[in-house]
């Protein structure tokens, strides 16, 4: 089981929109995949058709060391995805661990320690556009890559050194395993002239994190969501869809690379 977080504390930088793309094509591969929301906002959740909805959430589990993982695992409409849901809810977890003495940076961990390990192949979370926030140090603590989305503007481009950095201070202090897994752009334009300079410049400039494939802007994209599924299984032909598709090809050979090492 791998958990990746996708995480940018820029907001609007396609995190939500990559967690559940990149889930729709691991399930295209036969993978079992768990989306976990931690986002306030909640976006994660309200962009996937949720089948069945057990009566506990995140923050009852958070509140209720009895309530396990298992207890608040929802079913979607995709076969082999599932979500924990996050939004409001999460909003009770904060009055909580702000309460806590001890161990409000581990709750996450802890939870998910109790996962059993051959349910799901990939677990993957999805982040609010915050640094500081106690759920992504959470995350931060209980992932074991980092997957960070940019968008191609001046703002973006300082805001990945911030995460790189903070990957870094996770990494020597709560969580030694902790990898930065890559960098991709999203929502490129390619006929913008900024957009093409980034397309050739980015590779050069981060040559071990930054990853070949980019996700164009397509009108798709932001159609699947209305449909409360990923995009591959609304259009799979569309530039979306192809682009997904490479970014997770190349995320699973960065992976078994990391494997063999
Ligand atoms: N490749 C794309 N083509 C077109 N629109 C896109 C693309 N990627 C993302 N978007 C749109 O950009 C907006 C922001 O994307 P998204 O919600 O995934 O970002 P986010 O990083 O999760 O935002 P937040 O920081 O608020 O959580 C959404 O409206 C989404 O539909
Ligand atoms: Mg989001």
């Amino acid at each position: 089981m791998i958990k990746i977080a996708i995480m940018n504390q820029k907001g609007g930088t396609g995190k939500t929109t990559s967690v559940i793309n990149i889930s729709g094509e691991l399930i295209r591969q036969g993978k079992k995949v768990l989306i976990i929301d931690m986002d306030t906002q909640g976006n994660a959740t309200s962009n996937i058709k949720i089948i069945s909805e057990p009566n506990k959430n995140m923050a009852d589990a958070i509140i209720d060391s009895n309530i396990t993982i298992n207890d608040i695992i929802c079913h979607t409409i995709i076969d082999g995805l599932d979500i924990i849901q996050g939004g409001a809810l999460l909003g009770n977890v904060f009055v909580t661990l702000q309460k806590m003495l001890m161990g409000k940076e581990t709750v996450l961990k802890r939870l998910l320690d109790k996962l059993p390990s051959n349910i799901y192949d990939f677990i993957l979370f999805d982040c609010s556009p915050s640094l500081e926030s106690i759920l992504n140090i959470n995350v931060l603590v209980s992932t074991d890559y980092v997957l960070i989305p940019i968008r191609v503007d001046k703002n973006s481009i300082e805001g990945y050194a911030t995460m790189l950095e903070t990957i870094k201070e996770a990494r020597e202090t709560v969580n030694p395993s902790l990898k930065a897994l890559g960098i991709f752009m999203t929502a490129v334009e390619t006929g913008s002239s900024l957009d093409k300079e980034m397309i050739n410049e980015f590779p050069k400039m981060l040559p071990d994190l930054a990853f070949k494939t980019y996700i164009r802007k397509n009108i798709e994209v932001r159609k699947a969501p209305l449909t409360l599924q990923p995009l591959c299984f609304y259009n799979s032909k569309c530039i979306g869809s192809q682009d997904y598709f490479n970014l997770t090809n190349e995320i699973l050979e960065r992976l078994e690379a990391e494997d063999k090492q």
